[in-house]
């Protein structure tokens, strides 16, 4: 049973799409198959894997609007990267589900429509958009974590209070099993008192264990990656460096989202309400708000037997007109 992460900031250009594709690029190379949910209307990330966001295919929009695995399955395609990674591609029609709303039960469609697919991947990557908005808290009900990705500047340490009060607050109703998988920190500068500073707040804020080492440099050839449409590990020697830091950031997820399943595990055969157990929950010293109660369980109603696996980009099925 693979294993759901949101990788998400409400901040711009921090990088969440770029440590999508490089964790995504790290698991191919590490031989496991993963599935790259593009849940950005901008569709950035689904293009940088070779398959274009638009509104004549099954896309995820449709997936948001109807809740159906059934078409998420279909919507879902072999990414240009090729065997091993699969794109459930966005449409612009997306930012219309910005419109849905609020409600729970809105949120908890990508939830239903996702839950049958974990049994085909080691990893779905949720690559969200910029925003807390509803696309967003779909991602974070439908995760059992989130990644949060920033830069060392104070407005991204300081967003990363403001992402932790969401959660929070989805935490405690739709998703009590959500996680904080951890920090990943992107375009680190070589050296710079401020960075360090940053860094140093930004662990006294999430805890220290949150924080993922390394951290993500500033690198071109990340940007190469992207203009290739292609894995960042197929970009040779002058990528080797950067390659290794995304293997060891993988290594690191899949350590984390170990320890999720086995503590999700152990809750279930216990009935254990104390969530507070999880070994890798970041201790976070300085937050505002508690868990007003002991998580439970959240059990989906929505459990659906296994389906096929998804098609090929050639010939990705319509959307309804
Ligand atoms: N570590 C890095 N080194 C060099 N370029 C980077 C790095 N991280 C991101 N970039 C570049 O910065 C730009 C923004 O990155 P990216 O699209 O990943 O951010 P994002 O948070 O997903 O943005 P958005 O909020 O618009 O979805 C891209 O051109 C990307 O190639
Ligand atoms: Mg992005």
């Amino acid at each position: 049973m693979g294993s759901v992460t949101a990788v998400l900031n409400q901040k711009g250009g921090v990088g969440k799409t770029t440590v999508a594709l490089g964790l995504a690029a790290a698991a191919q190379r590490a031989g496991d198959k993963v599935l790259l949910v593009d849940l950005d209307p901008q569709g950035s990330a689904g293009w940088a894997m070779g398959v274009e966001a638009d509104d004549e295919h099954l896309a995820v929009g449709d997936v948001l609007r109807t809740g159906s695995a059934d078409v998420a399955t279909a919507a879902t395609v072999t990414s240009g990267w090729g065997e091993g990674v699969d794109v459930l591609p966005s449409s612009r029609s997306l930012i219309d589900r910005e419109a849905d709303g609020h409600s729970d039960a809105t949120a908890l469609r990508l939830r239903r429509a996702l839950e049958p697919l974990t049994a085909q991947y080691r990893h779905i990557l949720i690559d969200c958009a910029p925003s807390l908005g509803p696309t967003t808290r779909s991602a974070l009900a439908a995760a059992d974590g989130l990644l949060l990705v920033v830069e060392l500047s104070a407005l991204s340490v300081r967003g990363a209070d403001a992402v932790m009060d969401t959660i929070e607050d989805i935490g405690s109703r739709l998703n009590p099993h959500l996680d904080v998988f951890g920090v990943v920190v992107n375009r680190a500068p070589a050296s710079s008192t401020e960075a360090e500073h940053q860094a140093e707040e930004l662990t006294r804020h999430m805890g220290a264990g949150a924080v993922w080492k390394p951290f993500v440099p500033q690198r071109t050839v990340l940007n190469e990656a992207v203009g290739l449409r292609a894995p960042l590990h197929d970009l040779g020697y002058r990528a080797k460096a950067t390659v290794a830091t995304f293997d060891r950031l993988y290594r690191h997820l899949n350590r984390v989202t170990n320890a999720s399943s086995a503590a999700t595990d152990a809750t279930d055969a216990t009935n254990a309400t104390n969530a507070t157990a999880r070994p890798h929950r970041p201790h976070r010293p300085h937050r505002r708000t508690e868990w007003a109660h002991p998580p439970m369980r959240w059990v989906s109603p929505f459990r659906m037997p296994s389906v096929g696996a998804g098609v090929s980009p050639g010939s990705r099925p319509r959307s309804p007109s």
